[in-house]
């Protein structure tokens, strides 16, 4: 790395694009400031106390000057709108194969889910080339990630998940800190981003992965789905009391209101802790709250083993990830 740098270096599809608008609003002030101290220099010299300068009120009517002012500024603004909101959509639509990573905030580290079942903490390992959707939620406070490097940062919160999502473009390390005042260590909240080539992130995940067997965010969470009894309302035989969860996820669900609901992470995370808020169309609210038997982290894989039955009718695993 170079002494100075007077921005982190540019490792994802998105950092270029963010550096254009951010260069060029510096640009547009550099300009706007630029002009403002040629005028007081200029006005300072030719109205100076020794100089006989015309000092007459000035006519308040010029409209050529007043229409271009109005022009000039309402193109100018209405570029950087265009432009930012432009960009702000491409940051917050992740494309569909994104690869989604689960990752938890909490006093005062981060602690990182892949699908693959295996597990880090304040490190998180992604290939390049390969669109990640970082799913996150804090298990106490407000935290942020902010991997300046990738230009990318969002808040990530209790009760609820939020997405972040970039393309590494360059192997490497990069910063991951916590960009939200989260309590007495929160300076000690940071972490580092490895950016490997597809070949060597498939390599570390195989030799980081479970012994033997295969246990999968999926799988770990058909444990779950099990020791919790889930299958005694939610099974195929007792489809009277509870809906069969197969196949939900991602899909509209009709609610005892009359709306719908895509049965997305956030739907099934708010159902499992908060079950009568919205309950499916023909059945009653008898279903218990499991707030306090499930940690976020525990959340996290049975959400990933209903996401796996998405195209799915029953509740066995698909083949590709089957134990
Ligand atoms: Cu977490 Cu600051």
């Amino acid at each position: 790395m170079s002494a100075f740098n007077l921005l982190p270096p540019q490792a994802s599809t998105l950092a270029p694009a963010v550096d254009r608008l951010y260069l060029f609003l510096v640009a547009v002030s550099t300009v706007i400031v630029g002009i403002v101290v040629v005028l007081v220099l200029t006005y300072i010299i030719r109205y100076r106390h020794t100089v006989n300068a015309d000092r007459r009120q000035p006519s308040l009517q010029n409209l050529p000057l007043e229409w271009g002012r109005i022009g000039t500024l309402a193109v100018v603004f209405l570029v950087i709108f265009f432009w930012g909101a432009g960009l702000y959509f491409r940051i917050n639509s992740p494309p569909a194969d994104a690869k989604v990573i689960y990752m938890i905030g909490k006093q005062w580290m981060w602690q990182v889910q892949h699908a693959e079942g295996v597990r880090e903490i304040d490190t998180l390992h992604v290939p390049v080339g390969q669109p990640i959707k970082l799913v996150m939620t804090s298990q106490d406070v407000i935290h942020s990630v902010f991997i300046p490097a990738f230009r990318a940062k969002q808040d990530v919160l209790p009760g609820r998940y939020t997405a972040l999502w970039f393309e590494a473009t360059q192997p490497g390390e990069y910063h991951l800190f916590c960009a939200e005042y989260c309590g007495t260590h929160h300076a000690s909240m940071v972490g580092k981003v490895v950016a490997m080539a597809p070949a060597a992130f498939a390599s570390w995940l195989a030799q980081r992965g479970p012994e033997g067997a295969r246990r999968t965010l999926a799988t770990a969470g058909r444990a779950q789905f099990q020791r919790l009894g889930c299958m005694g309302c939610h099974g195929p035989q007792s489809a009277i009391r509870a809906p069969n969860l197969a196949g939900i996820y991602g899909k509209p669900q009709p609610l005892r209101t009359g709306e719908f609901v895509i049965a997305d992470e956030d739907y099934l995370r708010e159902s499992i802790y908060f079950p009568e808020r919205k309950v499916v169309a023909g059945y009653e609210p008898v279903m218990p709250s499991f707030q306090g038997q499930i940690s976020e982290a525990e959340m996290i894989e049975i959400i990933a083993y209903l996401k796996s039955l998405a195209n799915r009718t029953s509740y066995d695993l698909p083949e590709e990830i089957r134990p």
